[in-house]
């Protein structure tokens, strides 16, 4: 590969799209990856969980608290790829045209996930459960409101 022309190339691409709102990802494409790349992540660290919640598999508690502070890290992610400039993906345009109600979304979703901690952390199967079934609400709602259906 030569890379003779690499500088004119990404001076352009400053030119065009490095407002500073965007500072973290060059192009719009980046940050719809990013976000769902995030997303995916989280899914897969939540949704592993899932066989214990509903008895299938014992509860073990050291696991299940390494996974949920795991879990806890990922959560703080996606937010970023949802940067101002980067609509599309499969996020609805409201993500932008409602920043509160997504904010809002974005809170309830950190609240849930400190009640799973606290479950989690105390070792508590019961209310491990219960706040396993409040994530679970939370990213659906947001979904719901903020992410294109599945076609
Ligand atoms: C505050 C809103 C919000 C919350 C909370 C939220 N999501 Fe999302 N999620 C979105 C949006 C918006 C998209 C679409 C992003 C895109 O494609 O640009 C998305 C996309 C996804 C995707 C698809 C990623 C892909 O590759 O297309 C998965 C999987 C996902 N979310 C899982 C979860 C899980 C699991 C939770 C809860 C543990 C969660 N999300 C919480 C808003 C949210």
């Amino acid at each position: 590969m030569k890379h003779k022309l690499l500088p004119i190339a990404v001076l352009a691409l400053a030119g065009a799209v490095a407002t500073p709102a965007m500072a973290q990802f060059a192009k719009a494409k980046d940050a719809q990856e990013y976000r769902e790349a995030a997303m995916t992540l989280m899914a897969s660290h939540f949704g592993r969980m899932l066989p214990v919640v509903k008895g299938q598999v014992p509860y073990d508690k050291e696991k299940i608290k390494e996974n949920v502070a795991i879990l806890n890290v990922l959560a703080t992610l996606p937010w970023a790829g949802f940067a101002p400039g980067s609509e599309g993906g499969k996020a609805k345009d409201d993500v932008w045209l409602d920043p509160d109600g997504f904010k809002q979304a974005q809170d309830k979703f950190h609240a849930s996930m400190k009640k799973l901690t606290t479950a989690a952390d105390a070792g508590d199967y019961d209310a491990f459960r219960v706040a396993f079934g409040d994530v679970a609400k939370s990213c659906k709602s947001c979904h719901d409101s903020y992410r294109q259906k599945k076609k």
